[in-house]
């Protein structure tokens, strides 16, 4: 393989190897090349305690034990660790047991699971909810049984990859807009009109944290009666007076047919739902493969999200402390120059450029300051756009947003200058 470097994880999903259970040959060479070898390292680093603002891990780069400031988990409230939830949980455990040993049409379904779905459709403002055991499961799910052969799925370019995997197995034709492009929307379903079409877009777009333009992407899908499909995996309890979500934000829930929601991120647990009308909820229970044929949610899991979001929603403290702490960042990072591409959210893209060997030199340095910041590398990104992405969390203090400004301007912004 000529120039081994240039090569990335978007070069080796096509496998030609004779041998069905092994990978692409230059897959290995190109894996086991001590600078990939290096920057793989940085991945499955092992959390020695809950995801808090400030933690402890096991450093994968000298496997020694470190204490960091955590501004990569998306546990943005808090609340995985919050003592009135691990109550919750604790006390599920022991009336409930470990799992919920089936799927829930047989034998899965529990009174929690009931309880918890009315919540989420009462304060989704939509008549049910399906609730599954992942988030991307739920996307796919929901996507492959509401989609058939000669529908059309039209997704923002920057959809996540489950709701890509959801079309492809629905068999449905997939059409990708560019970004928070609407006429790039328009176009796709002009030449689409009269079929059966679902728009899916995001909250806010996990990459770049920025937000769907979605009083435009209404007024379209209106005009050529397309569904929309909003995934606010990274919005919900956090945007909207009341945490609802973007589609609150923007004042427009009733425009949206199908909202997603995942609970593991601002919830701080696992596990994904879908709200939408009960009619379509009660189809899908028969045709969303990952309900239909999947063991359902934990039942500690669930009692432990029934609290976590009665915390979230019980008044505003959270989400405004997220809010604070969100502004209070980002000011200091943008005093410091540095890039944050359009972020509108609690997702803070520092991008660095192109260079994957300066990325990864600096990530190597924030960890070794006790900064726990992982580098996000092409093609999850752009090979111009090779970034850091802080998560912030409520649950950080002052101090530790200063400290991690600290080390940032000592590692990213000198790094860059050089
Ligand atoms: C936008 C978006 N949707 C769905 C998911 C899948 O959620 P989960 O990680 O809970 O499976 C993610 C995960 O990162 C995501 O960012």
């Amino acid at each position: 393989m000529d120039n081994i470097l240039s090569f990335s994880l978007a070069d080796f999903q096509y496998n030609d190897n004779p041998d069905v259970l092994a990978p692409p040959n230059d897959f290995e060479e190109w894996i086991n090349h001590p600078k990939i070898k290096a920057s793989f390292s940085f991945f499955e680093q092992q959390l020695l305690a809950a995801p808090r603002a400030s933690t402890e891990i096991l450093s994968n780069l000298d496997h020694k034990k470190r204490k960091v400031i955590n501004l990569t988990s998306y546990n943005y409230l808090g609340l995985s660790s919050h003592p009135e939830v691990i109550q919750a949980a604790c006390d599920a455990a022991r009336q409930y047991g470990l799992g919920a040993s089936g799927a829930p049409l047989l034998s899965g379904t529990f009174d929690l699971h009931v309880k918890f779905a009315k919540m989420l459709a009462d304060f989704k403002q939509k008549e049910d909810c399906l609730l599954y055991s992942s988030g991307l499961g739920g996307n796919m799910g929901a996507i492959q049984g509401i989609l058939r052969k000669g529908d059309v799925l039209v997704l923002d370019e920057k959809c996540h990859k489950s709701i890509v995997d959801g079309g492809t197995l629905s068999g449905a034709k997939m059409l990708f807009f560019e970004h928070n492009n609407i006429d790039s929307l328009v176009a796709m379903l002009e030449k689409n009109k009269g079929k059966r079409t679902l728009v899916a877009v995001e909250g806010v777009y996990s990459m770049d944290g920025d937000l769907v333009k979605l009083k435009e992407v209404v007024e379209v899908c209106d005009r050529y009666k397309a569904a929309i499909y909003i995934d606010e995996a990274h919005s919900t309890l956090m945007f909207g007076k009341n945490g609802r979500g973007v589609a609150e934000h923007f004042g427009l829930e009733h425009k949206v047919g199908v909202t997603f929601g995942t609970l593991s991120k601002s919830f701080g647990g696992v596990g994904g739902f879908i709200c939408s009308n009960a009619r379509l909820i009660r189809y899908l229970k028969c045709y969303s493969s990952p309900y239909h044929f999947s063991c359902a949610p934990s039942p500690i899991i669930i009692a432990g999200l029934i609290k976590a979001f009665e915390v979230a929603t019980r008044d505003s403290s959270l989400r405004d402390k997220l809010w604070e702490n969100t502004g209070y960042f980002k000011k200091q990072l943008l005093d410091l120059k540095l890039n944050l591409g359009g972020t509108e959210s609690q997702v803070i893209p520092i991008i660095i450029g192109s260079s994957g060997e300066k990325l990864f030199q600096m990530a190597m340095e924030l960890q070794k300051r006790g900064l726990f910041l992982q580098p996000v590398d092409f093609p999850a990104v752009p090979a111009n756009a090779r970034r850091f992405r802080i998560s912030v969390s409520s649950q950080l203090t002052k101090e530790e947003i200063d400290e991690a400004c600290n080390i940032i301007e000592d590692v990213i912004v000198k790094g860059l200058k050089n």
